[in-house]
């Protein structure tokens, strides 16, 4: 037996999981029950990464604590996840206090390895937000490639890394002014130090080889130390003798991996030895399923933590790619930026997603494109066309003629061409054990439908309905087919499992059986049948329609749905509640992933420099903009949106068909100038 314990990355508290977080929780699950089946001691643990600014700030801009926000989400995420049937053995949160033991624990041990240093250093600070700014709230243009509007930590067009003072032409995206750089002091973890280490251990075989080609692309450019040190305020753990300065949330996040562990074995009193799993790893096992974009944090930062602190290092670390849906990034515009929630709302069978996903996923780091009406085809013609077809086209015969009774293995045995078949579905388990153990999902999918297509040509070619129009004389064939169908059928099914658990509960149960849970069930006589169940219900186009309808980002170009009634009369005070000031377009830029939005940056005048994001992409190329003015409204609540705060509005005039327009001021109108 082996002892593997498993995790998948934590999300992060301050969102909805969506399509691309659940490619790598059904990943992980699939494999994690993949491993209960053959026995193996499996524990399958996660939390909801609960620290830093992004969940600071957002708890703020709800009026409610930290704590009620990721409460909240926690809720939110684990019932997502159940519904998803992804079976964590604990989902946790890194705002514990077994967490902050262990964060604890492990810096004052890196400490003492003589792997921390402090170092003063300047970091922006934006003086309207009285804050030091977190990476993530800092863009500005990459000091590598040169991409406009990255974050201050990371490009995700080239992928570097590096510190926000770097960034070229920096702002603050919480207010979008131009942050002053101020001196702090700081705790790094010198990584410069573990280069040694970190050379051996990413060329020991725990990464996969685009992995280890993208980490000897960071080993040439150099390892930086770092930053772990958060100024207040921040939602974190406080660094040991400190009272302002916080773990950055990198720090003590997988960590949270320990403590959700520690956390589970209290709770369920298990009899499990919590150093066997993280400390002596001759005894278990340890895998990460993460994405391709936190490969850094977990190939380098991780294990040098956990070596230079007395913990094992993990066996291995699986890396995935990102999603697209229909061929493009996910977006609300398009309607593809889809919830756990609004899935299950629309397409109601978590077990369709699951099933299309395992159907295209592998070992690789490439990513993968889920194709609605492809998967629409792919569900009604595998699941319900090919798989549910099998009982549902035989059950009934061998309930009505031989009482539900099918022959044994040993007996049909006697007849070779029926029985070769079924040796088929058995010799495919080994097979089919390896590429489950080597992620090669789709290739599992595709051999378990091999037998499944068979059992389909079995009945095609024999014809059961037929047989039993003349039972006297075809009795014994009649038999013989049924008893072929009724035992690939329930091993493809076996097989299936780690994929879809729910239809294969459904499935069990027609066999008068409690669950499927190991694969060697697959060579076990028959007890009975029972009376045909409906098992899955066909995938109509029309709820893929409405699923991305209902998730369509409304343009900015509807305000007719808010229903204002037009013939209303306003007061004068209403109208001079609103702040309507000349500003100079001074910057104008498209973002990736927007499909209406243009970025617009604006002088007003004494009102400093503005950003909006404005629906006009449509109509403008953002170089023609530069340099002419417009109406702004100055006093708009801020909008937080996808791409950063939106601190305004500007005019433009449309209606349903032409648009928008936007309005320029006659010449002479300056910077700042209010509009009366
Ligand atoms: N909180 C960090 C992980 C800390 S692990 C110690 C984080 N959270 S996340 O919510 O942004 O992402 C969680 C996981 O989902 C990550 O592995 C990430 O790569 C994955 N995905 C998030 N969006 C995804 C897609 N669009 N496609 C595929 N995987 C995606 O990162
Ligand atoms: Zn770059």
């Amino acid at each position: 037996m082996r002892r593997i314990l498993i995790t998948s990355a934590l999300p992060y508290a301050n969102g909805s999981i969506h399509l691309g977080h659940l490619v790598e929780y059904i990943q992980t699950d699939i494999w994690a029950r993949f491993q209960r089946m053959n026995q193996n001691e499996v524990f399958y643990v996660c939390a909801d990464d609960t620290h830093g600014t992004p969940i600071m700030i957002k708890a703020q801009g709800e009026g409610i604590t930290p704590q009620e926000l990721i409460s909240r989400v926690h809720k939110e995420h684990d019932q997502d996840f159940k519904d998803f049937l992804v079976e964590f053995d604990n989902f946790y949160t890194t705002d514990s206090d077994e967490n902050k033991f262990f964060s604890e624990e492990i810096f004052k041990s890196l400490e003492k390895a003589g792997k921390i240093i402090i170092k003063e250093i300047e970091q922006f600070f934006d003086q309207e937000k009285q804050m030091f700014l977190p990476d993530r709230f800092i863009k500005g243009e990459c000091p590598k490639c040169k991409t406009k509007d990255q974050y201050g930590d990371s490009c995700e067009s080239c992928g570097a890394t590096y510190t926000p003072t770097e960034l070229i032409n920096p702002f603050s995206s919480l207010s979008g002014s131009k942050p002053v750089k101020k001196k702090t002091k700081h705790y790094f973890f010198k990584l410069s130090d573990c280069e040694e280490f970190l050379t051996h251990w990413t060329k020991s075989g725990t990464l996969q080889p685009e992995a280890e080609n993208k980490i000897q692309e960071w080993f040439k450019s150099g390892l930086q130390d770092w930053d772990i040190t958060r100024d207040k305020p921040y939602f974190g753990f406080l660094i040991p003798g400190e009272k302002e300065k916080y773990f950055y949330v990198w720090l003590d996040a997988p960590i949270g991996y320990m403590a959700s562990f520690q956390n589970l074995l209290q709770k369920k009193e298990l009899d499990i030895n919590f150093d066997d799993y993280w400390k002596d790893s001759g005894k278990t096992e340890l895998y990460h399923f993460i994405g391709k974009d936190i490969l850094y944090f977990h190939a380098l930062f991780w294990p040098a933590t956990l070596n230079f602190s007395g913990y094992r290092k993990p066996t291995k670390i699986f890396s995935h790619g990102f999603l697209t849906v229909n061929g493009e990034k996910m977006s609300k515009s398009r309607g593809t930026f889809i919830t756990a929630r609004s899935f299950l709302d629309h397409i109601k069978e978590p077990e369709f997603l699951r099933y299309y996903y395992a159907s295209k996923l592998n070992d690789s780091m490439a990513d993968i494109d889920l194709s609605l009406d492809d998967m629409v085809t792919k569900v009604n013609s595998d699941l319900v066309g090919k798989l549910v077809n099998i009982p549902s086209r035989t059950f009934g015969f061998i309930n009505k003629y031989f009482d539900g009774k099918i022959k044994t293995l040993n007996d049909i045995k006697k007849e070779p061409f029926y029985f070769e078949l079924i040796q088929k579905s058995l010799d495919l388990q080994h097979e089919i054990n390896e590429l489950y153990e080597n992620r090669l999902f789709s290739q599992v999918v595709r051999k378990i439908f091999t037998l499944i297509e068979d059992v389909n040509e079995l009945i095609n070619d024999q014809q059961p309905w037929n047989l039993a129009k003349n039972i006297e004389q075809n009795k014994e064939q009649l038999h013989n087919v049924l008893t072929t169908c009724a035992y690939i059928f329930r091993n493809a099914t076996i097989y299936l499992t780690p994929i879809l658990p729910n239809l294969s509960f459904k499935v069990a149960s027609l066999f008068n059986e409690d669950i499927f849970h190991d694969f060697n069930q697959a060579g076990k006589d028959i007890k009975n049948v029972t009376k045909y169940n409906h098992l899955l219900q066909r995938l109509e186009s029309e709820q893929v329609e409405n699923l991305l309808s209902a998730n369509k980002e409304q343009g900015l170009s509807k305000p007719e749905n808010k229903k204002i009634n037009m013939n209303q009369q306003i007061k004068i005070d209403d109208f001079q509640k609103i702040d309507l000031r000349v500003a100079l377009i001074t910057g104008a830029e498209y973002l990736e992933g927007a499909d209406s939005l243009l970025k617009i940056t604006l002088d007003v005048g004494s009102l400093g420099n503005k950003n909006v994001f404005a629906g006009i992409k449509s109509q403008y190329e953002p170089n023609s903009l530069i340099g002419k003015k417009t109406v702004f409204v100055a006093n708009l609540e801020p909008r937080k949106m996808k791409f950063g705060v939106s601190e305004g509005m500007i005019l433009a005039a449309s209606d349903e068909k032409k648009g928008p327009f936007i309005l320029f001021p006659d010449e002479g109108a300056e910077p700042g100038m209010k509009i009366k």
